[in-house]
């Protein structure tokens, strides 16, 4: 059983004042104490001093006197303040047997009630490289999922490829002229860019080449087998490339539902819109007014007739409002789009999709690697999976220098390589912008992914030399000043995935994740965990539930927690 600390204060409170004020009113006025030496809990009497008419000094002073102290290590006023130091006998024995018998599924609730909520997410376009964009997407849609599963939710993770557009009449012009098939086969998604970038060049001074491309999209959208065939190879190599790089991260969908996918169900969205009158004509282009949301108009047909990124999204929240019912509809996606995503809102809510209230654009900021930005036209990128592997040889030097006997350093390598990468960007609120140092995020020191894991790593070393895999102990009583503010933390972690829940926010669990390792190494480096005394098993008992949190903590974030490193 979780205990509510907080709670029990207030209650405690609320009696010594004769029920002046109620206990949910309490509850919403304690505090925590900047440290532990100061107290575990606070409440300050500045709440009561009209309702009472005393300074808050003596207000203080009374509630000590008449509390019930029980309960408590000890109670004592400081000033206005009253200060709360928990039983850690007791509170350590109860989170300790909590940790343990719930393992992993230790935090877990169920206030999704198997709602699902769809995840857009990655979503790179074909023919041009992942870039760190798309990255973060993937990261942190995924880490999202998993926040979303441990709160009773269905997640639906969706890959929303760029494979239509009028891009692919560029392309496919650009091939036919200039492109060569075993390359492409080669190494296809460095070559389909290249072309790319080549028509872009040329186009300005070639404004044939524009109409060629023009008319190849046109075909592609009629039919045209051989537009088709080409479109489809392009499609199928791209999304082969992306998929290592998915794999490399762990990170798996459940669907990869692209925009191509949505072609047919276009006439559709088309006919609703047309049916609520919603349509208008703009310079021979078909709009929607948003005006009554003070939004520019969304341009749903050019005046060819070519549908646009916003009509095979709207296809596709229709689709998703039907086949999913989803409770959330999300859009892990830049902040650049933030406006986009505004307006197709709007059009939702225009159209009657129940779950247009519940779509939620879920922004983050840009990155920039070792202070370079990424582009796929100017032909300037950095590779995300280069980034990845630069990140996984640092690791591995590491690793050589620091345990050069460990049996799978390989495998290791990857998972503190990449974790790394994972975790500095998931450390950070994903709206920021963020720049990314390669060398800082892979130090075993300091704010990193790998700091986790070796501070997990560390606690499972522990428990090897200690030769202790069972756990079966009667009681887990620990009341020593060094283990009190891990105990502490272990205690906060379900208030922190619902809270990382509610704000959609990664960086919630990693901050944590952090602030636990940072806790457990204290006391580490300020007790003897191993002496041999009557407390051995319950401190024991205390690194295996780090062990499980700090793990646990690492899998919503989608980076993996080695035993050894
Ligand atoms: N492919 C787009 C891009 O790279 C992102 C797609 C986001 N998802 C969506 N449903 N619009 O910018």
């Amino acid at each position: 059983m979780i205990m509510d600390y907080k709670k029990q204060v207030s209650q405690a409170v609320n009696k010594a004042i004769d029920n002046e004020l109620s206990v949910d009113d309490i509850y919403s006025k304690i505090e925590r104490p900047k440290t532990s030496e100061m107290g575990d809990l606070a409440f300050p009497a500045f709440a009561l001093a009209k309702v009472l008419r005393k300074a808050p000094q003596q207000i203080a002073l009374d509630i000590v006197d008449k509390i019930e102290k029980d309960s408590f290590e000890k109670v004592v006023a400081v000033g206005p303040y009253v200060n709360f130091f928990l039983d850690k006998s007791a509170f350590s024995n109860n989170v300790i047997k909590n940790v343990l018998n719930d393992g992993s599924n230790y935090g877990a609730n169920d206030d999704g009630k198997n709602g699902n909520v769809t995840i857009d997410m990655s979503s790179p376009n074909i023919a041009k490289p992942i870039s760190m964009g798309h990255l973060r997407s993937t990261v942190i849609g995924n880490s999202i999922a998993n926040i979303l599963t441990k709160n009773g939710y269905h997640p639906v993770k969706d890959n929303h490829l760029g494979d239509w557009g009028t891009q692919f009449g560029k392309l496919i012009t650009a091939y036919l002229k200039w492109g060569n098939e075993e390359d492409v086969k080669k190494d296809p998604i460095n070559y389909l860019v290249k072309y790319y970038v080549k028509f872009h060049k040329l186009d300005k001074e070639n404004p044939e080449l524009d109409d060629i491309a023009r008319d190849w999209f046109k075909k592609l959208e009629n039919g045209n087998e051989e537009a088709i065939k080409l479109w489809k190879w392009f499609r199928e190599v791209s999304i082969e490339a992306f998929d290592k790089i998915y794999d490399k991260l762990g990170v798996k969908f459940d669907t990869y539902n692209g925009e191509a996918f949505y072609n047919d169900k276009m006439q559709e969205v088309i006919d609703i819109l047309n049916g609520k009158g919603l349509l208008s004509k703009s310079q021979g282009a078909t709009i929607v007014d948003l005006s009554k949301y003070d939004l520019n108009p969304a341009l749903i047909l050019k005046s060819d007739g070519a549908s646009l990124y916003i009509t095979r999204d709207i296809a596709t929240a229709l689709y998703r409002d039907r086949t999913y019912k989803p409770a959330m509809n999300l859009y892990v996606v830049g902040s650049e789009q933030t406006y986009y995503f505004k307006q197709l809102k709007a059009v939702l809510k225009e159209m009657g999709v129940p779950s247009a209230e519940h779509l939620y654009h879920v922004p983050f900021g840009l990155i920039t690697v070792n202070g370079k930005k990424l582009s796929t036209r100017s032909g300037r990128i950095i590779l995300l999976d280069e980034v990845l592997n630069d990140s996984i040889e640092i690791a591995k030097k590491q690793i050589e220098e620091k345990n050069p006997s460990l049996p799978n350093k390989e495998e290791v390598a990857n998972e503190v390589g990449v974790g790394a990468i994972v975790f500095g960007d998931l450390k950070n609120e994903k709206i920021n912008n963020i720049d990314f140092v390669l060398e800082d995020q892979l130090r075993f020191e300091g704010e990193t992914g790998p700091y986790v894991q070796y501070s997990h790593a560390r606690a499972e070393s522990i428990l090897r030399k200690a030769g202790k895999t069972e756990f079966n102990d009667n009681d887990y009583k620990l009341n020593d000043t060094e283990s009190w503010d891990t105990i502490k933390l272990l205690n906060d972690f379900p208030n922190i995935i619902k809270m990382a829940c509610k704000e959609l926010e990664p960086s919630v669990v990693a901050k944590y994740s952090l602030r636990l390792a940072k806790a457990f190494n204290k006391y580490y480096a300020h007790s003897k965990i191993l002496a041999d005394d009557s407390e051995l098993n319950a401190r024991l008992a205390l690194v295996k539930s780090v062990s499980i949190v700090l793990k646990e903590s690492l899998r919503l974030l989608g980076v993996k927690a080695p035993d050894a490193m």
